[in-house]
C-alpha cells in the first residue's frame, strides 16, 4: 500500500503549489506590476510542465540521454516528463505508466475547475488579504493558465509489479534490442511508497531497462532535526553529514540514504542536478 492515497487529486495539489503569477512573468521576463494578485495554482499543466521542462533538460545533460534510446518514465503523472523529454528527444520511444485513479479519471479533462478555485482565493500580493478579481481580470488569468485536456500523451495504468504488467510494457517498445529499453527514470515517485515498495519497483524497472534512475528531493531543512514519521520515508541526498545523527532510527539514514536503499539504480537530486 502507498504512503499516499493516489486516488484523488488531494496529495497531488497539496504537494505542488506555486506562485502562477509570479511564474507567468518569469517566463515572460518582465516584472510583476503593481497591484497583481497571488494566484496559487496547485497540479496543473501550466506550473508542471515548467518543471518537467527543466527536469527534462537536466536528465538529458546528466545521464546523457540521447535521441533515439528508449525511455520509460514510471509515475509520469499526466505524462508531462514525458511531452517534455520528447521535445529534446524527438527520435527516441518514451512511454509513460502511472498507477493513480485519479490521474486516469482525469487526464481527458481540463482544469478549469481547479484554476477558478485558485482565482477565487486569490489575495493581495502585498498584504495577503483576500482579493476579488474583476471578471477581465479572472478571464484574463483563466486564459493564461488553462492550456486544454491535462494529458497529450498516453500514460499507461500498469504498476509494473507483476511479469504480466512488465510483459504489457515491452511489448509497446519496438525493436529493443535485446529486449529492454536504456532507460528507466522515475521523477518524485519515491517519497510516495515506501521503502519496500521501492525496492521492488526498482527491481522491476530493472528487468524492463539497462539503466534505472529516479529524480528524488534534497534535504529539506526544517525536517533534518525531526524524527522520521513511520512508515513515512523522508529520505535525501545531502552533503551536511552525518544526517544519522538527527534521522536515527534506520540505520541506513546516512548522507545517501536512498543509494543505500537503491544501489544498483542512479538517484538525481531535484534542483543541483547531482547525480549518486
Ligand atoms: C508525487 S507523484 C509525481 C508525479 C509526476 N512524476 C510529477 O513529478 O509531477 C508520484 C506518482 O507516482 C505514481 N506511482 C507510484 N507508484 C507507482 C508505480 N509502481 N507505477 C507507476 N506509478 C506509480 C503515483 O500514482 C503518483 O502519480
Amino acid at each position: 500500500m502507498p504512503l499516499v492515497d493516489t486516488s484523488t487529486g488531494t496529495p497531488f495539489h497539496d504537494n505542488y503549489v506555486m506562485d502562477g503569477v509570479r511564474l507567468w512573468h518569469a517566463r515572460d521576463n518582465s516584472l510583476i506590476p503593481v497591484g497583481s494578485p497571488q494566484i496559487l495554482l496547485r497540479y496543473v499543466r501550466f506550473t508542471r510542465i515548467n518543471q518537467e521542462r527543466m527536469i527534462a533538460a537536466n536528465l538529458v545533460r546528466v545521464l546523457n540521454l540521447r535521441d533515439g534510446q528508449q525511455i520509460l518514465v514510471v509515475g509520469d503523472g499526466f505524462g508531462w516528463l514525458q511531452e517534455e523529454l520528447a521535445k529534446l528527444l524527438p527520435a527516441s520511444q518514451i512511454i509513460s505508466t502511472d498507477t493513480s485513479t485519479w490521474v486516469h479519471a482525469e487526464k481527458t479533462r481540463d482544469e478549469t475547475d481547479v484554476i477558478n478555485a485558485a482565482l477565487d482565493a486569490a489575495t493581495d500580493r502585498r498584504t495577503r488579504a483576500p482579493m476579488v478579481l474583476d471578471a477581465a481580470t479572472r478571464t484574463l488569468w483563466l486564459n493564461r493558465f488553462l492550456d486544454g485536456n491535462r494529458s497529450r500523451v498516453s500514460v499507461f495504468n500498469e504498476a509494473l509489479d507483476d511479469a504480466a504488467s512488465r510483459d504489457r510494457i515491452k511489448a509497446m517498445f519496438s525493436n529493443t534490442d535485446p529486449d529492454k529499453a536504456d532507460w528507466a527514470i522515475t521523477g518524485n515517485v519515491l517519497s510516495w511508497i515506501t521503502d519496500a515498495e521501492a525496492q521492488r519497483l526498482s527491481v522491476s524497472a530493472h528487468d524492463l531497462a539497462d539503466n534505472v534512475a529516479h529524480v528524488t528531493r534534497a534535504a529539506i531543512a526544517k525536517h533534518l532535526s525531526e524524527t522520521e514519521p513511520d512508515p513515512w520515508n523522508w529520505k535525501w541526498i545531502e552533503d551536511l553529514s552525518p544526517t544519522t545523527d538527527l534521522l536515527d532510527r534506520q540505520t541506513w539514514y546516512t548522507t545517501t540514504s536512498w543509494k543505500d536503499l537503491l544501489p544498483n539504480d542512479l538517484i538525481i537530486e531535484d534542483g543541483t542536478w547531482r547525480v549518486v
